[in-house]
C-alpha cells in the first residue's frame, strides 16, 4: 500500500523504540563489562601515540548529528601544536563519549557543548564543557561513584564517570570535575606528556 497508514506509523515507531531500546541495552552490557574488568584489574590499555586534535576532531564529526538534532551548539576546540601522547586511543575516545554523551544528556535545547584540549607544562588538557543543569554542590563529590546517578539521569547505568575516571587514572593522568546548578559543568582530563631525553615523544 501506498502512503503511510495506520498500521506503518505503529510499525515504524515500534522499530524506532526497539532500536533505541537494544542501545540502550547494548550500551549498558559494555559499560557492566568494563565495569568488572577494571573491578578485576583485567582492563589493559593498548598505548600507542595519540594525535589529540585529530582525535577530538572525529568526535566532533561523530556527534555533529546529535548536537544538530538537539538543538545544541557543539563548539570543538583544540590547539594545533599539541604534543603527541601516549594513550589507548580507543579507550580515551571512550572516555570523551561518555563525558559527551552526559553533556548532551543534561543539556536542554539552545544550550552549548564545548570540547577543547590544549597543553600546559607537563599535561595535556582535554576538556568538556556544558551549560546544562549543573550539579547540586552536595552531589558532585559522589557522581563518580560506581552505580552513582543523578534522580534526573534518565538513562544510563550510573557507571560512566566512574569507568571514565578509572580509565584515565591508568593512564597516569587525572580527572576532574566543576559543577553549578543551574550554570553548567566542566569536566577535565589531565594526561601527562611523556618525555624521552628531554624531548616530546
Ligand atoms: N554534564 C553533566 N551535567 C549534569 N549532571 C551530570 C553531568 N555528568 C554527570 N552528571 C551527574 O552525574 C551522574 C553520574 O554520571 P554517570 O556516571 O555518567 O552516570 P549516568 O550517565 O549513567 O547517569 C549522573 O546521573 C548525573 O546526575
Ligand atoms: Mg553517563
Amino acid at each position: 500500500k501506498a502512503g503511510g497508514t495506520r498500521e506503518d506509523e505503529l510499525v515504524t515507531g515500534g522499530l524506532d523504540i526497539i532500536e533505541s531500546e537494544t542501545d540502550r541495552l547494548s550500551q549498558l552490557v559494555d559499560e557492566l563489562l568494563d565495569f568488572s574488568k577494571l573491578d578485576a584489574g583485567r582492563l589493559e590499555l593498548a598505548f600507542s601515540l595519540v594525535d589529540v586534535p585529530r582525535l577530538v576532531q572525529q568526535i566532533g564529526i561523530l556527534l555533529s548529528p546529535r548536537a544538530a538534532r538537539l538543538g545544541i551548539k557543539l563548539h570543538i576546540h583544540s590547539d594545533p601544536m599539541l604534543p603527541m601522547i601516549s594513550a589507548d586511543e580507543n579507550r580515551l575516545r571512550q572516555v570523551l563519549i561518555n563525558l559527551l554523551d552526559n553533556a548532551f544528556k543534561f543539556t536542554n535545547e539552545q544550550g552549548e557543548i564545548v570540547l577543547n584540549a590544549r597543553a600546559s607544562e607537563h599535561e595535556v588538557v582535554i576538556c568538556v564543557r556544558d551549560t546544562g543543569s549543573g550539579i547540586q554542590e552536595h552531589e558532585l563529590g559522589m557522581v563518580m561513584k560506581k552505580f552513582y546517578k543523578g534522580k534526573n539521569s534518565p538513562t544510563g547505568s550510573g557507571l560512566g564517570l566512574s569507568i571514565s575516571e578509572e580509565i584515565i587514572r591508568l593512564h597516569q593522568g587525572r580527572m576532574e570535575m566543576d559543577s553549578e546548578q543551574g550554570i553548567g559543568t566542566e569536566v577535565r582530563i589531565y594526561l601527562p606528556i611523556h618525555h624521552e631525553n628531554g624531548r616530546e615523544i
